[in-house]
């Protein structure tokens, strides 16, 4: 596929034919992926390929809870889990009875499953010192967790990357055999798309660039 198209129709899947994806396919999209960039080429991210049903279903479990959080935040139409604004959901009685999730229900036989663990101590933080939520570390693990969809969609595989296991990285932890010192960057999933969508829900570029200043005249080409 072009590069463009490409990135224009990797869209987030989470329904999955029974089509496995071969251990070579998946070793060629991480092969690609791996060419992500990171901050001083440090190159922090470690991946697990969960293949036991077992484990699966103990990350699962520890994912549900979050689940439940993430949807009480979503009817109140918040952002769930932002650093700027306080939740008014009840987290403790969503995370104990959160609704179904049909990933984590089938997730013994979704056909790739992945953790990406990022060294703390590889990542070159430049605002880690400001009075403000740091966002710079995740830029030297997330571009390689993309590379990952968009290499998979150049072969025909679809996925989406979740993050409800980084709030559970205690539990994760245990489970996988984390090193102190490594954090949870994301869980991905990957198969062959029920269906694939190609038209993407995206601002227009004018709507989000803007010329010389943040409140600059759109840039339009
Ligand atoms: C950093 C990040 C975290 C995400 N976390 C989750 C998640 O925990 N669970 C999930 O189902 N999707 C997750 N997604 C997928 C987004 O929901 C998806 O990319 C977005 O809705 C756009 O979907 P589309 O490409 O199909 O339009 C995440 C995506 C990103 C980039």
């Amino acid at each position: 596929m072009e590069l463009s198209e490409v990135m224009r129709t990797t869209a987030a899947v989470r329904d999955f034919t029974d089509e496995p994806v071969p251990d070579d396919v998946l070793y060629a999209i991480l092969d690609d992926a791996r060419f992500a960039p990171s901050g001083g080429n440090r190159q922090g991210w470690r991946v697990v390929v969960v293949q036991d049903p077992a484990q699966r279903r103990r990350l699962a479990d520890l994912c549900a809870p979050v689940w439940g959080e993430y949807m009480a935040q979503g009817v109140l139409g918040e952002t769930p889990f932002s650093v700027v604004r306080p939740t008014r959901a009840d987290l403790a009685a969503a995370a104990a009875d959160p609704p179904p999730n049909p990933l984590f229900a089938h997730i013994e036989t979704v056909p790739v499953v992945l953790v990406v663990a990022v060294d703390l101590g590889a990542l070159a933080v430049s605002d880690k010192d400001l009075d403000r939520h740091s966002i710079v570390g995740g830029g030297s693990v997330y571009p390689f967790c993309h590379n990952i969809l968009l290499a998979a969609r150049d072969r025909g595989v679809g996925g989406v990357m979740t993050t409800f296991l980084a709030r559970a990285e205690d539990g994760a932890r245990d489970v996988l055999g984390l090193p102190d010192g490594y954090a949870i960057a994301s869980m991905a999933v990957l198969g062959h798309p029920v269906k694939q969508l190609t038209r993407l829900r995206r601002a227009a570029v004018e709507d989000v660039t803007t010329v010389d200043r943040f409140d600059g005249a759109p840039f339009t080409g």
